[in-house]
């Protein structure tokens, strides 16, 4: 980092001029007060409105946060395009297609629909992020407890994280666990169909998928994986290669394609980005080759996504040319 100071050879070398762009989006979306915290548990509903958090990283460890940067939220759903990195990274592609789609559903996250052959659409919806847990439990190490498999992904996440340690909120996995009625749903439907790999336990399987909603971080740590992202994934703050770029690729064709809710296409065509969005109001942002981005705010308009973080990504979008076309 040093050397590369030294020489100005960093891949945004007038960052303090950046900083000053991100400071003045940051304002101009803290006065947005549209949009409602999730509602289905106490948890989310509770969270400040006000709280607003915007950090980025960059694949030469730049570093840059502003506002409620280390506050903690839980992933939900932006432990989607994880959990699929790291079936991805154990499994391959070909086994994880095997179970999964690459298309976007066109439909609500929580939707209980299958596609044409059968198989969940993508792993950026519930649907298919469940089955992705079922691959991580019952085909990689399929030795391992339910136990077992919580620490070996939280270390996994905090990997690819620069190894910052995550949190977990218990109260709300057991406010998920409770509320769950159209993910059960989701997934006997999925079992009726045959989705699973044989010996899945699916209660086991269902438990693991809320854990992974319930871990937390904050945008601090959240910019850090968003950063290995852009970064073919080597970790920009150890080095550490955590992910092929090929397993990167998938993901974040399919962050592209189906991040962010039903609003997946109008995100693509006006931002550009590979993107994903969660109910806590986390947002993962990757401009590929440059950083990653995490803003976080609870109140979401109506399709889910996080308010003053889409107006961010607007605003980011028309102060610098990063539109992938
Ligand atoms: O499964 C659920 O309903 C939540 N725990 C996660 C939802 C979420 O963030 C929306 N996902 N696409």
């Amino acid at each position: 980092l040093i050397t590369r100071a030294f020489r100005s050879q960093f891949v945004i070398p007038d960052f303090q001029d950046f900083i000053k762009d991100i400071e003045e989006m940051y304002w101009a979306a803290k006065s947005n007060t549209d949009g409602k915290n999730a509602s289905y548990i106490p948890q989310l509903t509770r969270a400040s409105p006000e709280s607003w958090g915007v950090s980025v990283c960059t694949i030469d460890g730049q570093r840059f946060s502003i506002g409620d940067v280390t506050v903690p939220f839980t992933l939900q759903s932006c432990s989607k395009p994880l959990t699929y990195a790291m079936a991805l990274e154990t499994l391959g592609p070909d086994v994880v297609h095997n179970y999964v789609g690459t298309e976007p559903s066109g439909r609500n996250f929580n939707e209980l629909i299958l596609d044409y052959n059968m198989k969940p659409h993508n792993p950026m919806i519930n649907a298919g992020a469940i089955l992705v847990c079922s691959l991580l439990k019952t085909l990689d190490k399929p030795e391992m407890t339910l136990a077992e498999k919580f620490d070996y992904v939280m270390s996994f996440f905090s990997r690819l994280a620069g190894n910052e340690v995550l949190g977990f909120n218990n109260a709300v996995f057991l406010s998920e666990r409770e509320a769950a009625d159209r993910n059960y749903a989701l997934g006997f439907y999925m079992r009726e169909h045959k989705c699973y790999p044989e010996k899945t336990n699916l209660r086991e399987c269902m438990d693991f998928y809320f854990q992974c909603c319930s871990m937390e971080a904050n945008c601090d740590i959240m910019s850090i994986m968003a950063a290995t992202l852009a970064n073919g994934g080597i970790c920009p703050i150890t080095d550490e290669k955590v992910l092929r770029p090929d397993s990167v690729r998938n993901v974040l064709s399919l962050m592209h394609s189906c991040g962010m809710y039903d609003y997946s296409g109008q995100f693509a065509f006006k931002v550009g980005l590979p993107a994903k969005s969660g109910v806590s109001g986390a947002m993962l942002i990757v401009v590929p080759n440059v950083m990653g981005i995490c803003t976080w705010s609870p109140p979401l308009d109506p399709l889910g996504n996080s308010c003053r973080g889409l107006q961010f990504c607007d605003d980011l979008i028309k102060r610098f040319n990063f539109h992938k076309y």
